[in-house]
């Protein structure tokens, strides 16, 4: 079977634009519009209102006094699906002659990333999966084909007790979807019965034989993937009730075992699944699983990771920073139910999605990762960051060796991305207090007619009291100086790495690993209360500020 097909998906569009959204209100549109800009999304003036020679500096504010929103570590989360080479081969192996085995180097290199959880089994697996196909002794679990990925034969040797023996190496926190588009709330009641109730029941009784006594105490639980398509092709209306019929058996047993129940989300700009999920379920759901990918061509002709002109480049960070008019629209609509902000919305899926490598599997989704793949991470994980109040989980698609990966397998041999890099430099960011960082005047990065702020950054005090500030220059070809003017805090200087390469389309190999990794960096200083970085072309930086 050749990739599979996924109906009803919007595209990435062109147009970031907010003044062209009939549909609401006037003052809204003009609120969204102001707030849009001051974060620096893109929009898309004609160019001839754009000054003739923009401005190369970029200027923003620090308030580092103002901070009042956690960024949750969950938005640095990773997605494990049961597809091409992702478990196997991936984190399971079974190398000549020995028995399947969980992966030492690929979780010594993602323990570097404090991963906060892992997604897992899909992904459009998860409405195929069958818990009970993958507990027991491994010579007796059922083998199966995986006809949405590859048609490949699946021996259900990875199963719960693998995944949540993954979890625990990693130092993670498990997150489980459950079975909404071919199972039934009795088997997913059961499944959270057998990793949550402390014992003395059958089914219990049955994971202590397997070899876990005590409970593994999963909090996050997903009811159902992408119900809207590939989990059912569900109305949201039905799905809302399905969700409520599955969550409710989601009871806890202890203090300990409380479900975060998330639910299916909006697929990119569909505003109406999240209007009727939080009419008709929000008061049971905890999390909302948007998704969104970045494609620089069409869903049939995505094309190459690796062979790209400026052309897809900047089509890349455009369609990226679009995430940001999607957060604010769809925060905006669960506020209308929820404005006290009780649920999370959890971009569950995210990142570049391009043709496969030539000559491998299409329904393995494997594909080499760039500065360019790393640059529209930055900028993703930003965004992120200034939505700290409403945006609490992110999980990017996906951990290894499928689609933005961070990390890639050959036999026994093991590369880290350039993605991989950003999230290494980002987890400053992890549970610090957002602080506003306002970009006045971003600079563009001009194209073919169409322009993008050039830069993208965001900020945040960690527990220490530190402060840290990201920076990202999308410009492919020009160096960039932001001044970023410091208030409520008394700062003399700055350190920090950054992760740059010489082409736009670098990336690592097996032969070559360290084409693209972080360097340190001496391009910013610190003076007269600001802080002022000159940003490579194409370049992502992190400070600490002393
Ligand atoms: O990440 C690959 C696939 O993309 C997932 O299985 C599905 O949820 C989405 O459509």
């Amino acid at each position: 079977m050749g990739i599979v097909s996924i109906p009803g998906r919007a595209r990435g569009r062109d147009d970031a634009s907010v003044f062209s959204l009939p549909l609401l209100p006037p003052v809204i549109r003009r609120l969204l519009a102001a707030a849009l800009l001051c974060a620096g999304v893109a929009t898309t003036r004609p160019a001839s209102a754009q000054p003739a020679a923009a401005p190369a500096d970029t200027r923003l504010v620090l308030n580092a006094d103002l901070g009042r929103d956690t960024i949750s570590r969950h938005v640095y989360g990773q997605f494990a699906e049961h597809l091409g080479r992702d478990i196997y081969d991936g984190v399971w192996t079974k190398a000549k002659g020995t028995p399947w085995h969980l992966r030492d180097d690929v979780i010594q290199a993602l323990r570097k990333l404090k991963v906060p959880n892992v997604r897992w089994p899909g992904g459009c697996f998860a409405d195929y999966y069958h818990w009970r196909d993958g507990v027991g002794p491994a010579a007796r679990r059922p083998k199966m084909v995986n006809t949405i990925w590859g048609n490949v034969v699946e021996d259900n040797s990875f199963g719960t007790h693998e995944y949540m023996e993954l979890v625990r190496r990693l130092g993670t926190e498990p997150w489980i979807v459950g079975n909404v588009g071919t199972g039934a709330p009795r088997e997913m009641a059961e499944w959270w019965e057998y990793v949550n109730h402390p014992g003395g029941s059958s089914i219990t009784d049955q994971r202590a034989a397997n070899g876990h006594p005590g409970p593994y105490n999963v909090r996050r639980w997903g009811v159902g993937n992408e119900s809207w398509g590939c989990g059912g092709a569900m109305r949201p209306e039905y799905y809302a009730d399905q969700y409520k019929r599955f969550a409710e058996f989601l009871r806890p047993f202890n203090d300990s075992t409380h479900a975060f129940r998330i639910a299916t989300g909006p697929n990119v700009d569909n505003y109406t699944w999240t209007d009727v999920l939080m009419r008709d379920a929000g008061r049971m759901i905890d999390g909302l699983d948007m998704h969104y990918y970045t494609l620089v061509g069409s869903w049939e002709h995505k094309g190459s990771a690796t062979q790209f002109g400026e052309r897809e480049w900047f089509t890349a960070m455009q369609r990226a920073l679009h995430i940001e008019e999607l957060v604010t629209r769809h925060a905006a609509v669960m506020d209308k139910y929820d404005p006290a902000k009780r649920v999370a919305l959890i971009v569950g899926e995210w990142g570049m999605w391009h043709d496969v490598e030539p000559g491998t599997n299409p329904g393995f989704l494997y594909q080499q990762n760039t500065l360019r793949d790393a640059l529209v991470a930055s900028a993703t994980l930003d965004v992120f960051n200034r939505h700290a109040d409403r945006v609490r989980g992110a999980n990017i698609a996906q951990m290894v060796n499928v689609l933005q990966a961070m990390v890639l397998t050959r036999g026994p041999q093991m590369i880290l991305t350039p993605t991989y890099h950003v999230f290494e430099m980002y987890t400053v960011h992890h549970d610090a207090v957002a602080l506003p960082l306002t970009v006045q005047d971003a600079g563009r990065y001009e194209f073919n007619g169409q322009s993008v702020p050039a830069v993208s950054a965001s900020a945040s005090r960690d527990r220490r009291g530190v402060v840290h500030v990201t920076m990202s220059n999308l410009d492919p070809t020009r160096a960039r100086t932001g001044v970023v003017e410091l208030r409520g805090v008394n700062v003399t200087g700055a350190t920090g790495r950054v992760l740059t390469a010489p082409a736009i389309n670098s990336y690592n190999t097996f032969e070559q690993p360290n084409v693209v990794r972080p360097v340190a960096f001496d391009g910013a200083r610190v003076a007269d209360g600001r802080l002022t970085v000159v940003l490579p072309p194409r370049s992502i930086v992190v400070l600490e500020l002393r």
